[in-house]
């Protein structure tokens, strides 16, 4: 059979009328005395083609016996539905059966635990959910690259190879060919000379220090790739291998970074609202009551902005036993972040100006003495959701750093010559994509909205 239509369009369908072949997996199998109804996905959708098969179709007997799960080829006509929920149904003239299923197939009609679900992780994408959440991380991809296309940014790739921990938090994954049951070794120590690069690398954990020197030559880049960490927390927001949008500007200063960011994660709202309807209905009915009205709200919002020393005295003043102490000089926590975003502000906040000594190298140094300008965007239900900061521009300020936070500066040598020549101010940030998803889904777990999720002791699909 050819000329297949998908099912998203054939339901868009302006009227009934006429053949049309379909082709998907059966959701469910329906016998009746007369007549069995199908119905039919094939992904391009959450609503399912109902089909009606009647005896008069040559091999009916067969499909009668159908399983869920099995690859079908259907030739009909499209009629208006008499029943409720569905625009049309599809009459089948001839059906072929492509591959067939059985009752051994784990996704039959009952619902099932998103637990039980990341166990089969290479079927799961077949249930209503992860049909949602992979249509909508699809469609999120691409708008992502349309805002920036549309703002005059560059797209760079930025390697994902490297010999720089840019956050400087030891969490990277170390790419090597040396034979690790018996290395090269120099005088007693592993030769790391004679690995594949010359020296030791690792999988990146930010496009940042690249995504600056293209901005001292672009102006406004972003880079869009996989980002790794080895960081070994099992929480529901943390995974080893994740997605991270970030954009860098230069002439640009923590306030402009902070207007860029809420302009960014305004139009990814608006653009979830506007293109993928269906799936965030279904959010809102199965996962999340709140979510449409949510999204539906960050349109007007005027997203607040807060002091970091200010968000420590109202998290000291919170009538809330917190696990973790909250004091100046501590980096927040989870439970302190999902406070100020849900209890204080009651929507998405800035914190900005942290403490210098908790955050990275290369943040600006304000002058305080004892913080720098950076900013995390915190998120009701998430928390932080963006990390960023305006960048330390001034070479000597830069350097010294480096040193009392033990970044060796030989290693980083191109890094500093950005500072050299025509250094000026720039900042820009990184959003979690995963975290962007769990907003606009309302999943819970970030291993919910990854495809293949890496996690501590986890990597086998
Ligand atoms: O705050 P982070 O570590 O910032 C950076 O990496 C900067 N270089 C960004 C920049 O200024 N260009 O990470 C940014 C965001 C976090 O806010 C969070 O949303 C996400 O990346 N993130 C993770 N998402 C999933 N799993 C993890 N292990 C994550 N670590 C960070
Ligand atoms: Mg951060």
């Amino acid at each position: 059979m050819t000329g297949r239509v998908r099912i998203r369009e054939i339901l868009a369908k302006e009227s009934a009328g006429g053949e049309i072949t379909a082709k998907g997996w059966i959701r469910t199998v329906r016998v009746g005395k007369n007549v069995t109804f199908l119905a039919l996905n094939d992904g391009s959708c959450m609503a399912n083609l109902q089909v009606v098969v009647e005896p008069s179709v040559p091999n009916y007997e067969e499909v009668c016996g159908l399983g869920t799960g099995s690859a079908v080829a259907v030739r009909g006509l499209l009629k208006v539905s008499p029943a409720a929920g569905q625009k049309y149904e599809m009459h089948a003239i001839e059906l072929s059966i492509i591959g067939q299923s059985d009752e051994s197939y784990p996704l039959q009609k009952k619902r099932h635990s998103f637990e039980y679900l990341r166990t089969i992780a290479h079927l799961r994408p077949r249930t209503n959910t992860f049909g949602a959440v992979y249509r909508l991380r699809s469609s999120l991809a691409q708008a992502i690259h349309r805002f920036f296309g549309e703002r005059g940014f560059l797209y760079v790739h930025t390697p994902i190879i490297t010999a720089n921990d840019c956050e400087g938090a030891g969490e990277m994954f170390r790419v090597t060919t040396l034979d690790l049951e018996s290395p090269p070794r120099n005088d007693g120590h592993v030769d790391y000379s004679a690995d594949f690069f010359g020296q030791t690398t690792g999988l990146t954990v930010s496009g940042q220090l690249e995504g600056e020197l293209f901005a001292l030559a672009f102006s406004d880049i972003y880079t869009f790739g996989p980002t790794f960490r080895a960081e070994n927390s099992n929480t529901a927001r943390h995974v080893a291998e994740f997605w991270m949008i970030e954009p860098e500007m230069a002439f640009a200063d923590l306030i402009a970074d902070a207007e860029l960011a809420e302009d960014f994660f305004k139009y990814l709202c608006r653009h979830a609202l506007e293109h993928c309807r269906e799936d965030l209905g279904f959010f809102n009915e199965h996962v999340d009551k709140g979510l449409l009205a949510r999204l539906e709200s960050i349109a007007d919002a005027s997203f607040a902005v807060m002091d970091y020393t200010e968000a420590v005295e109202r998290l000291k003043k919170a009538p809330v036993n917190f696990q973790y102490p909250a004091e100046w000089g501590l980096d927040l926590q989870t439970e302190h972040e999902r406070y100020l975003t849900e209890n204080v502000v009651g929507g998405p906040v800035f914190v900005i100006n942290y403490p210098r000594d908790i955050k990275a190298f290369y943040m600006r140094q304000n002058d305080d003495g004892r913080t720098v300008a950076a900013m995390d965007m915190l998120v009701p239900k998430v928390g932080e959701i963006i990390g960023g900061s305006q960048r330390e521009e001034r070479l000597d300020l830069l350097q010294r750093r480096m040193v009392e936070m033990g970044v060796r500066p030989d290693g980083l040598w191109w890094y500093l010559d950005s500072r050299r020549w025509g250094s000026c101010s720039h900042a820009g940030f990184g959003l979690g994509f995963e975290r962007m998803i769990m907003y606009l889904t309302g999943m819970e777990n970030i291993r919910d909205v990854i495809p293949f999720p890496r996690t501590p002791g986890h990597a086998e699909f």
